[in-house]
């Protein structure tokens, strides 16, 4: 008998198996448009420059391999939270922040903050939603209650249903809500509806709980895309940001995260952060250093400053005139019947297509197109070469498939 006889097998990862079928196809032509990574006009990789030259900066310093602060790195979190909350919340001290493994990280740790030691346990989440929510919060203990974020007839955020479920929340639940280029529906929150919302949140003692893994990519501007983060610290509120640099710095194996807990006084910062530093400990006992020192050594120099700026003001412009070729092909070249409007209004790396399930199987197993069963395409995937080829395919499936 084996220890390990009870065990069954867990839900499947779609995004594995979707890499699997992709690096045994071997026709030259596929185009992969499903996991959520920036590529760049050549379908490869991106570094950043900024990131580049970070690096050059960093080898240079001849660092030592030293184990960090369970917290994390002091200059990483102070940049960090600079880059998410600005600079006159952190002055005050009413953050506590924890590097974390990646967004991921950040999300588990402050789903464990709230559920295991503060005894909050409903977790609000919208769906479609990314899907690691859903078992990172059943690990942390936590319960979902789920409410429809998305109306995929008008294509647009399904504002009544997240009111209705804001007012049949109980005090202490906790809203998970994204802060820009929304995964998978690439259709965010406008300003107003996120004041409306915080307003509401805030008179009915429900905890913002805020992803901001694309932070940057929707407008191609940090401070723009943090301006909800803005509105609630405008309303003092305490809230909780999860923030990654997997995206916005192209980070993505070096798992940079972190966690920020905005607190009403700097007192409650403190024994907050005393928190993050136990369960941390138990948990991993220190992040990784590498990207988070890329990511400091960028935050602290003007130059590379201006050079990450610069970057995301690449990816997002590129990512905005793959959608504007989408959507001249669909529309003006090949007539694909059906409103394609909504690949122009959707921000960041998702275009939440509209694709039936059947259409985005038919594109995997018969066209070499990747993408999720939810019609998800990562726009990033698409390029000068490939476009055109992948909207042909597109308006093959929409006159041929169910
Ligand atoms: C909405 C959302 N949150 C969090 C993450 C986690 O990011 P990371 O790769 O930094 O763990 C992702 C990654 O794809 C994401 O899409």
């Amino acid at each position: 008998m084996s220890v390990f006889e009870g065990l069954q097998y867990q839900e499947p990862d779609e995004f594995n198996d979707i890499r699997k079928k992709l690096s045994e196809d071997s026709n030259c032509r596929k185009i992969d448009v499903s996991a959520g990574v920036y590529r760049d006009e050549n379908g490869k990789p991106y570094l950043l420059k900024a990131i580049s030259q970070a690096e050059d900066i960093l080898h240079d310093a001849k660092r030592d391999h030293d184990y960090n602060f369970c917290l994390g790195i002091p200059e990483f979190l102070n940049a960090a939270a600079t880059i998410a909350l600005g600079e006159k919340l952190v002055k005050e001290k009413k953050v506590a922040s924890c590097q974390t493994i990646g967004g991921t990280g950040a999300c588990h740790l402050g789903a464990t903050l709230l559920s295991s030691f503060c005894n909050f346990r409903k977790f609000y989440i919208g769906t479609p939603a990314w899907p690691n929510y859903f078992p990172l919060i059943k690990q942390a203990g936590g319960e979902v209650i789920k409410y429809n974020y998305y109306n995929s007839e008008k294509k647009e955020v399904d504002f009544t249903s997240i009111l209705n479920a804001l007012e049949s929340a109980p005090r202490n639940s906790i809203f998970i809500l994204q802060l820009c280029c929304h995964n998978p529906t690439g259709t965010d929150l406008s300003q107003e509806q996120w004041d409306i919302l915080t307003s509401k949140m805030k008179q009915k003692e429900i905890v913002p709980f805020v992803d901001g893994a694309y932070q940057g990519l929707a407008s191609g501007d940090l401070e723009k895309d943090a301006l909800p983060i803005q509105n609630m610290i405008s309303k003092d509120m305490e809230f909780l940001f999860c923030q990654s640099f997997s995206k916005s710095l192209g980070l993505y194996g070096e798992r940079v995260g972190c966690l920020h807990v905005v607190t009403s006084d700097a007192k409650k910062a403190e024994i907050v952060a005393d928190s993050l530093r136990f369960i941390f400990r138990s948990e991993c006992s220190s992040a990784p250093a590498f990207g988070a020192l890329l990511t400091s050594s960028i935050s602290k120099n003007p130059n590379l400053r201006a050079q990450w700026k610069e970057d995301l003001e690449g990816i997002s412009h590129r990512l905005q005139q793959v959608r504007r070729d989408v959507h001249y092909f669909l529309t003006e070249k090949y007539k694909t019947p059906g409103n394609w409007d909504h690949v122009l209004t959707q921000k960041g790396l998702f275009w939440f297509s509209g694709l039936t399930r059947e259409q985005s199987k038919t594109l995997i197993d018969n066209l070499h197109v990747y993408l999720p069963l939810n019609g998800r395409v990562n726009v990033a995937g698409l390029n000068k070469k490939n476009t055109e080829e992948f909207c042909t395919l597109i308006d093959y499936v929409v006159r041929n498939v169910n």
